[in-house]
């Protein structure tokens, strides 16, 4: 089936261009697994219509290290993963992984725009994803993690 301007843009991203960190979770913008960056803001891919996103800058889960690439004061190329990813898995976040994606997305708007936000700062920008797993509390340890790296490798 092709897509319409009706279309959302999650069933794009997953069905035509294969780009699979996104999920379907509610189909109602509530749980956040649906999540990417739209000209580098986090939305609810599930409840926006393609029509909406024409001419304008879609970042999903794999895109995260050449986001980060823009990033930095230095150009380089894209490394292997976002800072984020890799606190990710030094601090062992996963567990079920289904939410994890979008979980991810809004960590990357939250520290494009707060390069060291507070514990609250982190808690408030989190709040609208939700996680079965309960993984919260190192969600919260990696963001803390990533945004120290990501304030150094910004000095350098
Ligand atoms: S699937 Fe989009 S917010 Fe839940
Ligand atoms: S890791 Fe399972 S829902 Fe979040």
């Amino acid at each position: 089936m092709s897509a319409t301007p009706d279309t959302p843009l999650l069933y794009v991203l997953r069905n035509e261009l294969h780009l699979i960190g996104p999920r379907f979770g509610c189909g109602l913008a509530q749980c956040g697994a649906c999540s990417v960056l739209l000209d580098r803001k986090e939305i609810r891919s599930c409840v926006t219509p393609l029509v909406a996103v024409t001419g304008k800058s879609i970042t999903t889960l794999e895109g995260l290290p050449s986001l980060w690439a823009s990033e930095r004061a230095k150009a380089a190329a894209a490394p292997a993963l976002h800072p984020l990813q890799q606190a990710w898995i030094d601090v062992g976040v996963p567990q079920c992984g289904y939410c994890q994606s979008g979980m991810l997305i809004q960590a990357a708007d939250l520290l494009s725009t707060n390069k060291r936000p507070t514990e609250a700062q982190i808690r408030a920008a989190m709040n609208g994803h939700l996680c079965r797993c309960g993984t919260y509390p190192k969600i919260l340890s990696a963001i803390k993690q990533a945004a120290a790296v990501m304030a150094k490798e910004r000095a350098r």
